[in-house]
C-alpha cells in the first residue's frame, strides 16, 4: 500500500482546483474534508455552510461544535476520523454575502468521484451519514425518521444513518435522539475490533 496520507493530501489539493460545477463561482474555497487518512470511521454532511467556506473545514460552526460534543462523548476526537461532505463547495442562493442551501441533484452527483475516492483512499469501516442528503446517497429512498441510529451492512462496511447536527440545534426531539444515536457508533467499532462485524 502507497503512502495513504499522501495520496489523501494529493486528493485534497485536487479537489480545491475542481471546476466540475457552477458551486465553484460562489466559493471562497473547497472543503475537501479533515481527519486521519488511516480512520475507522467517516462522519459525511451535506455540505459546507459559510463559516466552513471561510475556513476551508467541515463543521466548523455551531453544528460543529455540537458534533465535536458529540464525538467526545463517544470517547473520539476529529484526529482520529474523518470528516466530509456530499458537496465541498458551499451551496448558496441569493445574492452576496449569500443563504445556505441543500445541494441539488446535480451539484451530488457532479462532486460523487470525490467521495467516491475518499473512500476508496480511506476504506473507513463504518460510515456515519448526518442528515438526509447523506443518507441519500447509501440508502436511497429511506425515510431518515425510519432507519436513523440503524446500522445497515454493506459489502465489507457499514452505514450508519444519524440525524444532522445542525437540524438537532434547533429540534430539542431530534437532538436528544442524535445524543442517543451517536453510542450506536461505540457498539458497532468495539463489535468490528471483536470481529463479531466487518
Ligand atoms: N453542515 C454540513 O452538512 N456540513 C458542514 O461542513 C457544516 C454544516
Amino acid at each position: 500500500m502507497g503512502d495513504v496520507k499522501a495520496e489523501l493530501e494529493k486528493l485534497h489539493q485536487q479537489i480545491k482546483a475542481c471546476v466540475a460545477c457552477p458551486l465553484h463561482r460562489t466559493r471562497t474555497q473547497a472543503v475537501p474534508g479533515v481527519g486521519s487518512a488511516r480512520a475507522r470511521v467517516m462522519f459525511i454532511g451535506e455540505g459546507p455552510g459559510r463559516m466552513e467556506d471561510l475556513k476551508g473545514e467541515p463543521f466548523v460552526g455551531q453544528a460543529g461544535k455540537f458534533l465535536d460534543s458529540l464525538l467526545a462523548s463517544v470517547g473520539l476526537t476529529r484526529q482520529d476520523v474523518y470528516i466530509t461532505n456530499v458537496v465541498k463547495c458551499r451551496p448558496v442562493r441569493g445574492a452576496p454575502p449569500y443563504e445556505n442551501r441543500p445541494p441539488n441533484a446535480e451539484e451530488v452527483s457532479a462532486c460523487a468521484p470525490w467521495l467516491s475516492q475518499q473512500l476508496a483512499l480511506i476504506a473507513p469501516k463504518l460510515i456515519v451519514t448526518l442528515g438526509r442528503y447523506a443518507m441519500e446517497v447509501f440508502l436511497p429512498g429511506r425515510k431518515i425518521s425510519e432507519v436513523h441510529g440503524k446500522p445497515f451492512s454493506q459489502g465489507d462496511r457499514i452505514i450508519l444513518p444519524l440525524y444532522h447536527p445542525a437540524v438537532a440545534l434547533y429540534r430539542v426531539d431530534q437532538k436528544e435522539t442524535l445524543i442517543k444515536d451517536f453510542q450506536v457508533i461505540r457498539k458497532v467499532l468495539t463489535e468490528i475490533s471483536s470481529g463479531a462485524r466487518g
